[in-house]
C-alpha cells in the first residue's frame, strides 16, 4: 500500500541488524503500525507481535494480517449465498471476493460525498472516485456490515474482508498519494472498474494482539523484548492525509467539511509530529520498565535532531546507530516531476543498561 513511511522495503535490513547486534527475544511491539508491514514480516519470522496505531484502518489491517492466524473458511456465509467460481482452485476467500465484486452499486456515503455525480451541487465537485466505483465501494462496504450484523461471518472474517477493501481502494483513488486532495483530472488508475484484489494472509499459532489506540498507553500492559519505533518524521499528521480510508473502514457517516470532505481528527493527532513533544514522548518510552531493546527508525530529515536523540537514548543503555542509503522517489510540490533522492534511513539500536 502507498503509505508515507511504509517500511516494506526496509524490513529485511532491520531484521539483519537485529541479527548483527545479537538481539534475542521474540516479543515484539510494532508501536507505530501503519500498514502493519513490519509486524507482518516479524510474524513470519516467528515473533509474537503486539501492534497499535491511532488510525482505525490500520487496526483493520493489523486484525487481518497480525492477529488473525487462519485462512477464513466462511462456513456460515457460504451456506447462505450463491457463488460460482470462475477459477478452478479458488479459496473460500476468493469465492467471497468474487461474490462482492459483482454486487450492484449503491448510492451510499462514498458515492454521495466523494464522486463528481454525488457532489455536483458543490462549487468544486469532489473527484476522488468515478461514480461507478463510488457505488461499488458502498455496495461492498454495506454488504460486509450486513453480513456481520446477521452473524453470517465471524469477527476475523469481517476484518479480513474489510482489509481486502482497504487494500483495494488506493488502486482506484484519484489522488497523488494522499487523500488531503484529489486530482482535478482523471488519473487512468481511477477510471478502471473497481474490484477487490486478492490479499495474502499469514497463518501461524502464536498469539498476537492488535490495538487502535495511543501506543503510549500499552507500554505498561505487556512485556517486550523489542519495541520498534517508526514515528512520523515531520509535522504532517497522518489522519487528514488518509481520511477517506478511515471513513471506508469505519463507515460511520461522519460530519465532513472542506473541499476534500475531511472528517474530524482531533482525537487522532500525534505528539510525534512536533519536535519538542516528540522528544518528551520518546523519553517516556525509554523510561518504561517493560523492554530490553528499543529500535528507532528515523531519517536524516526528521524533526527530532540527531544529536538530541543520541544524547537522550545514551542515558538508558548502549546505543548503536546504523544507516542505510535509501533511494526515494519524491514528487515536487505540484506533484509533477519525480526527483530521485537518497535519504539516509537510520536505525538507533538501544540495549537497556
Ligand atoms: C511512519 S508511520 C509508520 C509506518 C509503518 N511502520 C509501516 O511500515 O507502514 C507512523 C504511524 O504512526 C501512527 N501514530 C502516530 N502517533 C501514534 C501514537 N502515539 N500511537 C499510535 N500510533 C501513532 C500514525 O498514525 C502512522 O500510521
Amino acid at each position: 500500500m502507498r503509505f508515507i513511511g511504509n517500511k516494506e522495503n526496509l524490513v529485511e535490513w532491520i531484521y539483519s541488524e537485529i541479527q548483527n547486534n545479537d538481539i534475542k527475544g521474540k516479543r515484539f511491539f510494532d508501536f507505530f503500525a501503519g500498514t502493519s508491514n513490519v509486524g507482518r514480516y516479524f510474524k513470519t519470522k516467528g515473533y509474537e507481535i503486539v501492534s497499535s496505531d491511532l488510525l482505525y484502518f490500520s487496526y483493520v489491517l493489523q486484525k487481518a494480517y497480525i492477529e488473525n492466524n487462519k485462512q477464513p473458511k466462511f462456513e456460515t456465509l457460504l451456506k447462505n449465498i450463491k457463488v460460482q467460481s470462475k477459477t478452478l482452485f479458488a479459496s473460500e476467500l476468493d469465492l467471497v471476493f468474487e461474490y462482492l465484486n459483482i454486487l450492484k452499486g449503491i448510492e451510499g456515503f462514498i458515492y454521495q460525498n466523494y464522486t463528481p455525480e454525488g457532489t455536483k451541487e458543490l462549487e468544486q465537485p469532489r473527484m476522488y472516485f468515478i461514480g461507478e466505483n463510488g457505488k461499488k465501494i458502498d455496495a461492498i462496504r454495506q454488504q460486509i456490515e450486513n453480513w456481520k450484523e446477521e452473524s453470517l461471518i465471524t469477527d476475523n472474517e469481517y476484518f479480513i474482508l474489510l482489509a481486502g477493501l482497504i487494500e483495494s481502494v488506493p488502486f482506484y483513488s484519484n489522488i497523488l498519494g494522499v487523500y488531503a486532495a484529489f486530482k482535478k483530472d482523471w488519473d487512468p488508475r481511477a477510471t478502471k472498474q473497481f474490484e477487490l484484489k486478492p490479499i495474502n494472509l499469514i497463518t501461524g499459532d502464536k498469539k498476537h494482539n492488535s490495538h487502535n489506540q495511543n501506543s503510549m498507553e500499552l507500554l505498561d500492559k505487556y512485556e517486550f523484548d523489542i519495541i520498534y519505533l517508526d514515528p512520523p518524521y515531520n509535522q504532517r499528521q497522518y489522519a487528514p492525509n488518509y481520511h477517506l480510508l478511515e471513513t471506508v473502514a469505519k463507515y460511520d457517516n461522519p460530519q465532513i467539511k472542506g473541499i476534500s470532505g475531511m472528517r474530524d481528527y482531533k482525537k487522532q493527532k500525534s505528539n510525534f509530529c512536533n519536535a519538542d513533544k516528540a522528544l518528551i514522548e520518546l523519553e517516556k518510552i525509554l523510561q518504561s520498565k517493560n523492554y530490553n531493546h528499543i529500535l528507532l527508525s528515523y531519517n536524516n530529515e526528521g524533526i527530532m535532531p540527531q544529536e538530541k536523540i543520541i544524547k537522550l537514548m545514551k542515558n538508558f543503555g548502549n546505543l548503536n546507530l546504523v544507516e542505510y542509503d535509501y533511494l526515494r522517489f519524491k514528487s515536487n510540490n505540484n506533484g509533477q516531476a519525480k526527483n530521485k533522492k537518497f535519504i539516509k534511513e537510520q536505525l538507533y539500536i538501544l540495549t537497556k543498561k
